[in-house]
């Protein structure tokens, strides 16, 4: 059945030109390609944004043969995450870029040396003195030459797994998150993407913000002032760049945009008093931009669709919602995450599986798996014992841990493939 699957994706795949369906704009509820015709984001999320700060995966296969199972699996984009301290080392000529060095201070002398062998083994195009942006090239290069359309996503400030509350990377003024530098990194790499990444298509913001103690005042105005600033940053590097907002509170819920709510600011902060209206015919952007959300299992649900539908929707689902009396604007709606295990029976031991699809079903938006990395070269969560491992698996990953094979059939049978044809 993954056989037939894969082959089908294989020959779908073979039928669509991203250069002729680029670039996107967008047009009230929908996505439209060049040809004018209603396109979706049917992706997975491949990371690039953690300590070593390049697409995970190269120790255990060619840039070619990951790329290739984008399309295997029938998916037409990719959301690529990235760190601003990438860019930050650009711009500061720090001699740290080179593929030899980045990989022996993320990993040390020994495990740091053996990795290297195995990147350029599988990759031998690449020498130790290769840098993080040419590996990032190779990679958008190749993207490119699969037709495989590629959203690149900041994740981060600094490069460590993402997210936990009070890392300093959640929200703009905490300790990593550097409001100018941010912008400035999207200024860099949205123009240096424009002039060499083929399929380019979409850039997201800011993955998952969320609450700090220490921080600028968490409240939508604050959202309002930077994320249109980086818009524009944006729109100026490459015009034709998709822009996708994300919410707040890991990206759960971003109803006041589509409903045209005060964007308020804090009493007793700087920002009390201060209110916006994201309003979008206002920005020269008014057809790139995109609403995105994301939606994990966390609380194990066991709703029923009806009502898990009816919960999730009230998050920013309105924005797909011309009937709704209460949608201001209309705008699309991107899944930019959703996944869960890769373990055979987790798929069917919730509604949640279940329900997403229905919620594609019913409301027809693009979406994004999470992930497909088998495993990581190094991953530092903040609040886990011990902090830091080296080549840990990835249980919710697409590929197996060498990034060789499907990590399990039955698993993509069952929600990867039903997310495929919830948008036929
Ligand atoms: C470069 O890496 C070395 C360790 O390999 C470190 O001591 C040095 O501080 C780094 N330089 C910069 C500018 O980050
Ligand atoms: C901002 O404040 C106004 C007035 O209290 C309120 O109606 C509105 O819902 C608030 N906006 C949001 C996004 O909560
Ligand atoms: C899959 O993962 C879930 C959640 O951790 C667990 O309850 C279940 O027992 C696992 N299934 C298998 C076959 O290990
Ligand atoms: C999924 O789980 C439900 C309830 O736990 C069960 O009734 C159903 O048979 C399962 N479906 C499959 C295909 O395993
Ligand atoms: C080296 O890598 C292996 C496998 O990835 C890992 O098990 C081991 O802990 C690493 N060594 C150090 C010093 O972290
Ligand atoms: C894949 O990784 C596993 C460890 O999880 C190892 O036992 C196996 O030999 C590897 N397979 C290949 C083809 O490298």
């Amino acid at each position: 059945m993954l056989i037939t699957n894969l082959a089908l994706g294989l020959l779908l795949s073979s039928f669509t030109d991203a250069s002729s369906v680029l670039p996107l704009v967008t047009k009230g509820r929908d996505i439209l390609d060049s040809n004018g015709n209603v396109f979706h984001y049917e992706s997975t999320n491949w990371p690039g944004h953690q300590e070593a700060m390049i697409p995970e995966g190269l120790q255990h296969a060619s840039i070619e043969e990951i790329v290739s199972w984008i399309p295997k699996f029938g998916l037409n984009s990719v959301r690529l995450t990235f760190a601003i301290e990438m860019i930050d080392d650009i711009y500061s000529n720090n001699p740290n870029q080179s593929l030899g060095i980045i990989l022996l201070n993320a990993l040390g002398e020994a495990n740091g040396t053996r990795v290297l062998h195995q990147v350029l083994e599988h990759n031998p195009q690449f020498t130790k003195e290769s840098t993080r942006l040419e590996i990032w090239d190779a990679v958008a290069q190749e993207l490119g030459k699969q037709n495989v359309i590629l959203h690149l996503d900041n994740h981060v400030s600094k490069a460590f797994w993402c997210c936990g509350e009070n890392d300093g990377n959640g929200w703009f003024g905490e300790e990593y998150f550097d409001v100018d530098k941010w912008i400035r990194g999207w200024s860099y790499i949205t123009k240096h993407a424009k002039r060499n990444w083929p399929t380019f298509s979409s850039v997201g913001l800011r993955n998952e913000l969320r609450n700090a103690a220490k921080a600028e005042p968490v409240d939508w105005y604050t959202w309002y002032v930077h994320m249109t600033a980086a818009a524009d940053a944006v729109h100026e590097a490459d015009p034709e760049a998709l822009i996708f907002f994300s919410g707040l509170s890991y990206d759960t819920y971003i109803d006041p945009i589509p409903l045209g709510k005060t964007l308020n600011g804090t009493k007793g902060t700087l920002t009390t008093g201060k209110t916006a209206v994201f309003v979008p015919e206002n920005f020269a952007w008014k057809d790139k931009i995109v609403l995105e959300i994301h939606k994990y299992d966390f609380e194990a649900t066991q709703d029923d669709c009806k009502s898990f539908k009816s919960k999730w929707y009230q998050k920013g689902f309105q924005a797909l919602d011309a009937s709704n009396p209460a949608t201001k604007y209309l705008f699309p709606m991107v899944l930019s995450e959703w996944g869960f295990i890769h373990n055979g029976t987790y798929w069917n031991q919730t509604t949640y599986n279940k329900c997403v699809i229905e919620m594609v079903q019913e409301w027809q938006f693009s979406w994004m798996q999470w992930e497909l990395s088998g495993s990581f070269y190094l991953q530092t969560r903040p609040n886990r014992t011990p902090q830091t491992l080296q080549g840990p698996e990835e249980f919710w990953g697409l590929l197996n841990y060498n990034w060789s094979d499907v990590r399990d059939p039955v698993t993509v049978e069952n929600s990867l493939d039903k997310m495929i044809a919830a948008l036929k």
